[in-house]
């Protein structure tokens, strides 16, 4: 599967240890950034969810400090559903009832450990449909 992958300076360590460790599962296309110099959010958060939007069977993981930057940014493109996640649980409720198709971590509140845990659980997980499709029917204004 390919997934789209970008964080800000607060995120890019833990999306190098992300890339190593499922780099043998999932294509990653990486979007940046690439260093730890200060950068701006929003401006990968928009490009993995143009990316993600323009390739219907691709997913997404966005890393910042919190996850909220992330996530709020992501979450005006419509049919984007970014879910913060810091558990396992969390990660596979996003995807069985949100059918989140970008899950976003927060750096600086997750060890790598809990972050390689959260992801599997995200990625194994389906998506129930039914009432959970009639709900997600509803987000877009
Ligand atoms: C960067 O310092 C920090 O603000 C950012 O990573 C993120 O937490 C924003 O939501």
């Amino acid at each position: 599967m390919k997934i789209y992958i970008g964080s800000d300076h607060a995120g890019v360590d833990l999306k190098s240890l992300i890339k190593e460790r499922f780099g043998g599962r999932f294509e990653f296309e990486d979007m940046g950034t690439l260093t730890t110099d200060s950068v701006d959010y929003p401006d990968f958060a928009h490009k993995v969810a143009e990316n993600v939007l323009a390739d219907g069977e691709s997913q997404g993981i966005l890393i910042c400090g919190t996850g909220n930057g992330m996530a709020i940014t992501a979450n005006k493109h419509a049919d984007i559903r970014a879910a913060l996640c810091w558990s396992p649980d969390i990660a596979a409720l996003a995807k069985q009832h949100n059918n989140a198709n970008i899950i976003v971590l927060p750096a600086r509140f997750i060890s790598p450990e809990t972050a390689f845990e959260t992801l599997e659980a995200f990625f194994s997980a389906q998506f129930e449909g039914g009432r959970h499709q009639r709900r997600i029917d509803k987000i877009n204004i």
